[in-house]
């Protein structure tokens, strides 16, 4: 027999269903809860343990640090796989057959182009735009140029072009929004690079040059993509799915993901995480100072690249990523004084009482932004680099949504404002 939750109220004992996920975990069903009791509803600010839906797509146990897409561990895929065969998978449910994979890739590579008519939006940019402001608004603009894209329910077919559109020019958008910045002529995708190659030549090619990516490079790309491919219910993919539940098109729910992935909190973290190592260099490299001032509670300041909402033991793509960053600096010759400082600063904070006893423990982006500088990658690209690898995330959570026919996502309240009162004339106040 299935478990069932008992909650009592006023002498009253209601009964709640429990939901049981593919790797045992444990949900109260409580959408018929208010109904029920006239009323209650359950309170939980930051969604801190609150389900918003059932998922098929990623597994992630905290406490363990288990990450898995549609059952494959992310160790495996980050070693062996490539980020458009992950993106498929997350995307449609299986690995892809060579065929399928063939096709897939055919598709991404037909639609790099973006409409030249959007060249216009770059150029009325200032050059100091934050790209991330950039992103977000050239992807919303996407759905003006693709009014098919508007009903998220036309065909499947419909929605596989509309997807694919998205995956083959989301790295034109970025590499033209960082070209922008510089005053440089846009690069035009080459077709015969791969994904990450590709976007590399856009971003570092000239057309007076002759840029070949470096393998190196483009292999820690890959891995880099398919770390930040897909992270279950996070701030980011909950935004790109409460947007999408009103039916908003692909092009609008994942600008609002981007908008939503820009803070520090979340993926601009990676950034934030290289202008911290700067600031403590800069100010003389002491690290007892700063990890003061993060233990402070009248201090602002926190580790950024420290702590996750779920990984409460380690985070399994830092532990990947810390391997790929070392092996990236030795490969490329890099040394950067930022990096003993954050590898100080990591040893620092992990003996530390303050830090262990929160379980904070450096996260993906501690290391990320590392990698990032040292493939040449400016600051303020790296929340876009890490947009362009969630975003076969966000699609396959957008997809699952929509097919799965949910409701609109309508969160309730509980009002503390002011009691009912009558309005005052302003020559009264
Ligand atoms: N530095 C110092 N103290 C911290 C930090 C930190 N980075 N993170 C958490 N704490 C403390 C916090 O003050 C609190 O202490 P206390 O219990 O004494 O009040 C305790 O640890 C729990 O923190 P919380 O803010 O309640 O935890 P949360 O789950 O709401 O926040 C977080 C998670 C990631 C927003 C937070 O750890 C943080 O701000 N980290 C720095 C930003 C960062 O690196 N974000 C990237 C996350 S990974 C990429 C992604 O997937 O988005």
């Amino acid at each position: 027999m299935s478990e069932i939750a008992k909650i009592e109220l006023g002498g009253k004992t209601y009964e709640l269903p429990v939901v049981e996920g593919t790797e045992q975990e444990k949900g109260i069903d409580i959408g018929k809860f208010r109904g029920a009791t006239g009323g209650y509803i359950t309170l939980d600010s930051g969604f801190k343990n609150t389900g918003s839906c059932q998922s098929a797509i990623t597994y992630l146990d905290g406490e363990n640090g288990i990450l898995r897409y549609r059952g494959y561990p992310i160790e495996q895929l980050a070693d062996k796989a490539s980020f458009l065969e992950v993106s498929f998978l997350l995307i449609y449910g299986e690995l892809p057959t060579q065929a399928e994979l063939a096709s897939f890739q055919e598709s991404i590579t037909n639609h790099t182009l973006v409409h030249e008519d959007m060249k216009q939006f770059f150029e009325a940019y200032p050059a100091k735009a934050h790209p991330m402001g950039i992103m977000a608004s050239m992807v919303c603009s996407l759905s003006t140029f693709y009014p098919e894209s508007l009903d998220p329910n036309r065909t499947p077919e419909a929605k596989d072009l509309t997807i694919q559109r998205l995956i083959a020019k989301l790295p034109t958008l970025a590499a033209w929004s960082y070209k922008n910045a510089m005053r440089h002529p846009l690069m035009y995708p080459k077709n015969d690079l791969d994904y990450g190659a590709n976007f590399l030549y856009m971003m570092f090619g000239m057309p007076t040059g002759d840029y070949e990516p470096d393998p190196v490079v483009v292999s820690a790309l890959n891995k880099l993509l398919i770390l930040h491919a897909d992270h279950e219910q996070n701030c980011s993919t909950s935004t790109v799915r409460i947007v999408g539940s009103s039916h908003a098109n692909l092009y609008a729910s994942i600008s609002a993901g981007i908008s939503a992935l820009w803070g520090p909190l979340h993926g601009g973290a990676n950034q934030a995480v290289i202008e911290m190592l700067e600031t403590i260099h800069n100010d003389g490299g002491d690290l007892d100072k700063w990890v003061a001032k993060a233990k402070d509670k009248e201090d602002p300041f926190r580790l950024m690249g420290f702590g996750h909402r779920v990984y409460k033991n380690f985070d399994p793509r830092a532990t990947i990523i810390k391997k790929a960053c070392d092996e990236v600096l030795e490969k490329l010759g890099v040394d950067d004084p930022l990096l003993d400082i954050a590898k100080k600063l990591e040893q620092v904070a992990l003996e530390d009482e303050y830090f262990k006893a929160r379980n904070l423990y450096p996260n993906v982006d501690f290391y990320s932004g590392i990698i990032y500088k040292a493939i040449g990658i400016p600051t303020e690209m790296f929340t876009v680099m890490f947009a362009i690898g969630r975003l076969p995330g966000w699609i396959a959570q957008w997809k699952e949504m929509i097919e799965n026919g949910e409701p609109i996502g309508r969160p309730r309240q509980i009002y503390t404002g002011a009691n009912e009162r009558d309005y005052v004339d302003v020559a009264n106040r």
